[in-house]
C-alpha cells in the first residue's frame, strides 16, 4: 500500500492508503486526517497541496488541476481531489505560494 506523508500545520501526517486512493475521499470520511480541502470538485482550490516526492508516480495534471493551477503544475502544485495515489508520496500544504481562488460575484443580469 502506498505511503502518504503530508506536510501541513507544523505536523506531519504519515498513513498507508490503498493503492488509487484519493485523498480528499478519505478525508471526507475521516481516514485522512488535517488534510485541508473543500468543494472535491476541482473548484475551490483549497485541497491545493505540493508534491516534494514521488511526483512521477501520479498521472498528468487534468484540465481542472491546469485551469485552477496555471503555471503552478510546473512546480508541482496539484489539487489533492484530483489526484489518484498509486506509490508512495510526499505532500505539502505548507507555505504554498498560491491563495485559493476567490468565489467570484455573480454576474446576473
Ligand atoms: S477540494 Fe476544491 S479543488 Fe480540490
Amino acid at each position: 500500500m502506498p505511503n502518504v506523508k503530508l506536510h501541513v500545520d507544523g505536523t506531519i501526517v504519515e498513513q498507508e492508503v490503498k493503492e488509487n486512493a484519493n485523498l480528499v475521499v478519505l478525508a471526507g470520511i475521516r481516514q485522512f486526517p488535517k488534510l485541508k480541502y473543500g468543494c472535491g470538485m476541482g473548484r475551490c482550490t483549497k485541497c491545493t497541496c505540493q508534491v516534494i516526492e514521488g511526483a512521477e508516480g501520479l498521472a498528468p495534471p487534468n484540465w481542472k488541476e491546469e485551469k485552477m493551477l496555471g503555471d503552478k503544475v510546473k512546480e508541482n502544485y496539484r489539487l489533492a481531489c484530483q489526484m489518484t495515489i498509486t506509490q508512495d508520496i510526499v505532500l505539502s500544504q505548507e507555505n504554498l505560494s498560491i491563495e485559493p481562488i476567490k468565489k467570484q460575484p455573480s454576474t446576473t443580469a
